[in-house]
């Protein structure tokens, strides 16, 4: 019997992956044997690195391309499956902050860019994928999504809606296409040490507060987050759709006590 985490054989897309989560989870996918089509807006980090995972002996390409343009994302999934033949794992991650402050403050402009990054990305990159993940007998769909999604907040609104978006697209999705045999997931991560999260560390105030009302009294590390998605791409998550992971160190579940 193969390991409930083998992913040998599958071709894995992964947004955003240059960096932080996505480069992790990409990272992760291929060392648990997936080919892995890295994509991203930063074409030099993009290819830089595909180059380095290559370079340690995993199946590795990158395919730079804006996930907020819906025709940019239907030509990379017809690429990958021109190339490969298949696609077996859309892990939709890239993603932004957004505007700060109160909800009403944010403009046309800044809601229109954090809804395309964050959400529409995932309703086109899914849209395109799924239907040939059923014709071709199954797929799993990861939706990086966060935990606000869960809470309200008075600093990110638009980020925390877009967020919320993803994890009902996951259960809508999940219901959709179950019966063909697509799994769709979001993950909810909580605080975790990526270029995104920096300034947050940085911010002993913040830090303090947040690590209170956090059991595990740490942010979380990348690869924590991409173990998740491997489980998700493989058999080890086969009975799991529609379903928004929390993996925080505790901090939805805690009363900061
Ligand atoms: N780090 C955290 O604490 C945390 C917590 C919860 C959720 N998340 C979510 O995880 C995901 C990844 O975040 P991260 O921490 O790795 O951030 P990051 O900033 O390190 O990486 C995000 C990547 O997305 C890419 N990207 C941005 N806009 C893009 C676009 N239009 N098209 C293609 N690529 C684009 C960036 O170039 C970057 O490489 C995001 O969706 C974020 O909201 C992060």
């Amino acid at each position: 019997m193969t390991s409930l985490f083998d992913l040998k054989g599958q071709v894995a897309l992964v947004t955003g992956a240059a960096s932080g989560l996505g480069l992790a989870i990409a990272d992760a996918l291929a060392q648990h044997g997936a080919q892995v089509v890295l994509a991203d807006i930063d074409a030099a980090k993009c290819e830089g690195a595909a180059q380095e995972l290559q370079a340690r002996g995993l199946q590795a390409s990158a395919l730079p391309f804006d996930v907020s343009d819906q025709a940019q994302c239907e030509a990379a999934v017809d690429q990958v499956l021109a190339r490969f033949g298949r696609l077996d794992t859309l892990v939709s991650n890239a993603g932004i902050e957004g505007p700060v402050g109160p909800m009403r403050t944010g403009s046309a402009r800044d809601w229109n860019r954090v809804l395309g990054i964050n959400l529409l990305a995932a309703v086109w990159l899914t849209s395109r994928a799924i239907p040939a993940m059923a014709k071709a007998g199954g797929g799993s769909v990861i939706l990086v999504a966060s935990i606000a999604a869960l809470r309200g907040t008075k600093a990110l609104g638009p980020y925390g809606v877009s967020k919320a978006g993803l994890v009902q697209l996951a259960r809508s999705l999940a219901v959709e296409w179950g019966p063909d045999r697509v799994r769709v997931n979001a993950i909810c991560p909580g605080l975790v040490k990526t270029p995104f999260a920096e300034q947050l560390i940085a911010d002993a105030k913040f830090m303090e507060k947040r690590m209170a009302a956090t059991p595990l009294r740490r942010p979380g590390l990348p690869e924590e987050i991409a173990g998740v998605a491997v489980m998700l791409a493989g058999r080890a998550g086969g009975f799991l759709t529609g379903q928004a992971l929390v993996v925080d160190g505790g901090t939805v579940i805690s009363d900061g006590s």
